[in-house]
């Protein structure tokens, strides 16, 4: 396959690729992927980190039928354990250095949850998983640099199941973007009369992938979550 030049020319290939049909090419999107040498420059605009919790950047919506993100890992920063929601999910490390940790789902007796794998996932290496291949967390095992993946989702998707390692048990969780397109989305603030449930999903979310939506209700409700504050670390 034709090496990709640059962002914008991956971001133009994956149109193509995921336009031209509804079968997913799994080897194709992750030769395309490979293709592409990352260059800091190109995508550091949508590259947006916050001190406390990884964060999910969205880049392109893709007409509907994907979504191509950036996480960005501050230092030592990992996921819970996921799922995928029956989608195809790509994975190439942009900076940094991130492990993969795999597992299968829970069997019905529960209990702790045993790694099955991992894999480095070096400079511009790429992944990929789906549910049928299991579950897993990725993390950032770095204490001093911060690390950047880019993630396409196909079909998009905006709840998975996460699963506490010790027991095994599962809990849906919504997940919101923390910039799109480059634009830092705001704070956005509830009606007191918002339904006691929205506040027990929220309190639900990945690791990281927290939705705006708790900042303002752990006010209203008095939850407790990690310091929420507005830190931009440019990536250079
Ligand atoms: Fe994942």
């Amino acid at each position: 396959m034709e090496l990709v030049g640059s962002f914008q020319d991956l971001l133009g290939e994956c149109r193509k690729v995921f336009d031209s049909g509804n079968v997913v090419d799994v080897d194709q999107v992750m030769s395309l992927l490979a293709s592409y040498t990352s260059k800091p420059e190109e995508w550091k605009k949508f590259a947006k980190f916050d001190r406390h919790k990884y964060t999910r950047n969205l880049v392109d919506e893709g007409n509907g039928k994907y979504n191509i993100m950036l996480l960005c890992w501050g230092e030592g920063m990992a996921s819970t354990i996921h799922d995928h929601s029956n989608a195809h999910c790509f994975m190439k490390n942009l900076r940094g250095h991130l492990i993969e940790r795999r597992y299968d789902f829970p069997t019905e007796e529960l209990g702790v949850m045993i790694e099955k794998g991992n894999q480095d996932l070096k400079l511009n290496q790429v992944a990929y998983i789906n549910d049928e291949l299991g579950l897993h967390r990725v993390e950032n095992p770095s204490h001093t640099n911060v690390a950047v993946s880019l993630h396409i989702y196909i079909p998009p998707f905006d709840q998975c199941h996460i699963f506490d390692p010790r027991t095994g048990k599962q809990n849906v969780s919504k997940m919101t973007f923390w910039s799109r397109y480059g634009k830092r989305i705001p704070f956005q603030i509830h009606e007191k009369t918002s339904p006691p449930a929205a506040t027990a999903a929220a309190a639900w979310t990945v690791q990281g992938e927290t939705e705006e939506n708790t900042k303002n209700e752990s006010l209203d409700n008095n939850v407790q979550h990690h310091p929420q504050q507005q830190a931009v670390v440019q990536v250079k």
